[in-house]
């Protein structure tokens, strides 16, 4: 056994096509301490007990040095421009910056927001796929999944659309940052990203300045100008807030629709069912999260005390990874795991989490895999996988193809609107 043997597996690029069969090992002990390396949660109710556990810390500031070097084989940058976001803090500040982003962005408050997005989505949608007529295939990544999320995020801040490319450019760097490549030149990686990081934050600073003045409709006025029972952001807080929602709802969203079409094209039986029924897409976006999470696991948990869980002691300040997307297999929850079934009964995955930090931006995301599964299914003739299984991104947390190149006969005209 070497240091982190089962982390190693997980990151190995080798098991990245097909990670279950590793998942179902890590199972057979719940929670594992791996050699010198972190603790692996692999079975549903341990990740679930312990998302809900007020004694574990999502602030990295809580892992001890040893814990912190040990596992940060490829850590994000530390930013000192930016202050740590809400998916990285604890309560009470966790609390309160969720809340106030929360009242722009849903119900009870905004309760039309995303709903009020739909036919700007679909026009989206419609426009990418537009662009297939004429060719015999496409890259699904490249040509469809990727672009889609970020110019709706862009659209929902009110970033003005001629900016739009310096966000795409942004976001692809951070993100590609992110991802684990031994072949690259680290230390000209990790320039790269914080140049990336640092013109994002001055450009959202100055975006921010201009909604104070100039307020609009969009998500960011309202929340520079907000004035709930919480209070107002700070500048700071409104920077690095804009930046989560930006790069959380990015490479996932194009997880969740690419692994949802590979699988769709894998099972062609309900790939046809959705061809004909859209109402289907609902459930069936519940089952991609299930069977094949974007976010597989969460590597940046923290026990505040000793906690005890399955006959295991994790001390105070270790290192804890929440393998979600085993938990999603784990047949003591979910009959038939492997099985990928849209009329699933009682899917409560773990797809975005759960307990306080579980998915904010989880109601765009499902209307934005709904929106695009449907279309796909309803305007690709005869689509087809060109290479299976597809290339892999080389990121183990977020894991989904790098291309999906599909073939297919033609596409049907748009739905008048
Ligand atoms: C399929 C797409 C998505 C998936 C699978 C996903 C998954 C997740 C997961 C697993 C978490 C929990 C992280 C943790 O507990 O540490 C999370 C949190 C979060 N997500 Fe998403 N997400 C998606 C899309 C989005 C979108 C579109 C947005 C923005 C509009 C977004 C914004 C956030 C934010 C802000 C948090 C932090 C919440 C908190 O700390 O309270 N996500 N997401």
């Amino acid at each position: 056994m070497t240091h982190g043997t089962y982390m190693r597996k997980i990151i190995d690029y080798a098991n990245r096509a097909d990670p279950y069969p590793l998942y179902s090992e890590l199972r057979k002990t719940p929670v594992l301490r791996d050699e010198d390396g972190p603790y692996l949660v692999s079975t549903y109710w341990e990740i679930h007990g312990l998302l809900h556990d007020p004694r574990i810390s999502s602030d990295r500031r809580n892992l001890n040095p040893d814990a912190a070097r040990l596992v940060a084989l490829e850590d994000e940058e530390d930013d000192p421009m930016l202050t740590p976001n809400f998916i990285r803090l604890d309560p009470p500040d966790h609390d309160r910056l969720r809340r106030i982003a929360m009242y722009p962005f849903g119900p009870p408050h905004t309760p039309r927001r995303i709903h009020d997005m739909r036919g700007e989505l679909a026009r989206i949608v419609s426009g990418l796929i537009d662009d297939f007529q004429g060719r015999d295939g496409a890259d699904l990544v490249d040509d469809f999944a990727y672009p889609f999320p970020v110019t709706v995020i862009c659209r929902l801040l009110g970033v003005p659309r001629n900016d739009e490319p310096l966000f795409h450019d942004w976001a692809d760097t951070i993100v590609a940052g992110a991802d684990p490549d031994p072949d690259a030149d680290a230390t000209e990686r990790r320039a790269t990203v914080r140049r990336a990081r640092t013109e994002l934050s001055m450009y959202l600073s100055e975006l921010i300045e201009d909604r104070r003045r100039t307020p609009s409709e969009d998500m960011l006025s309202a929340l520079v100008h907000g004035d709930g029972p919480d209070g107002r952001m700070t500048h700071a807080e409104l920077v690095s807030t804009a930046s989560l929602l930006l790069i959380a709802g990015h490479e996932t969203t194009v997880n969740l629709i690419t692994n949802g079409m590979l699988t769709l094209l894998r099972h062609p039986d309900v790939l046809k069912r959705l061809h004909d029924d859209p109402h289907l897409a609902a459930s069936l976006v519940e089952e991609v999260l299930r069977y094949e999470p974007p976010v597989q696991l969460l590597p940046q948990r923290t026990p505040l005390t000793d906690v005890d869980i399955a006959g295991v002691t994790i001390p105070k300040g270790e290192s804890i990874w929440l393998i979600l997307a085993s938990g999603n297999r784990d047949p003591r929850r979910f009959p038939d795991p492997d099985r990928f079934d849209p009329d699933r009964k009682d899917n409560q995955h773990l797809g975005f989490g759960s307990g306080i930090h579980i998915c904010y931006g989880a109601p765009l995301a499902r209307l934005e895999a709904q929106l695009a599964l449907t279309e796909l299914a309803r305007r690709l003739e005869n689509p087809r996988l060109l290479e299976d299984p597809p290339p892999y991104r080389r990121n183990a947390v977020l894991r989904g193809p790098r291309h999906l190149p599909v073939g297919f006969d033609g596409v049907h005209a748009a739905r008048e609107p």
